[in-house]
């Protein structure tokens, strides 16, 4: 029925349950949790990373001319999550096991900030975006997204 739309909710589950653990590891910091940060860190990195490509090259084009004011905004957050995850990286880069406490106030404001963003892009996709496209897209159309945008692997 609306494969396209079901496919990116499903991946936005999986982000979603790396979300909760980065949060989860952040506000049980210090040192401890450290690893934790960086698993789900890396983890959302790469489920995102693909996630926003199959948005961006496959499932936004195909329904930007319906809401272009819309869409806009989705590519906005994308950016905005992208600027967060830049500087999260190179914070922990730069980081020990053993953070100063100035640093962990960062990290913990930072990797909060990213959390934040990421799961409120998620929020408004499948409150705004994808109950619409639903809605317009036909299920042939739907269809052939899906198959799109699961070939899309690297
Ligand atoms: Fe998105
Ligand atoms: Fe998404």
């Amino acid at each position: 029925m609306n494969a396209a739309s079901d496919l990116l909710r499903q991946e936005h589950r999986q982000i979603e349950s790396q979300l909760d653990g980065l949060r989860d590891a952040l506000v049980n910091l210090p040192a401890p949790r450290m690893a934790e940060v960086r698993t789900h860190f890396a983890a959302i990195r790469t489920l995102a990373a693909l996630h926003f490509r199959k948005e961006e090259e496959i499932f936004y084009p195909s329904v930007r001319g319906f809401d272009p004011k819309l869409l806009a905004e989705m590519d906005e957050q994308h950016e905005e999550s992208r600027v967060a995850e830049r500087d999260l990286e190179a914070l922990l880069a730069r980081l020990s096991d053993a953070p100063s406490e100035r640093d962990l106030t960062e990290l913990h404001r930072l990797g909060l900030m990213f959390e934040d963003l990421v799961q409120t892009h998620i929020l408004a996709e499948e409150d705004r975006l994808l109950p619409w496209a639903d809605r317009t897209l036909r299920s042939e159309e739907q269809q052939t997204l899906a198959i799109r945008m699961d070939r899309l692997k690297t």
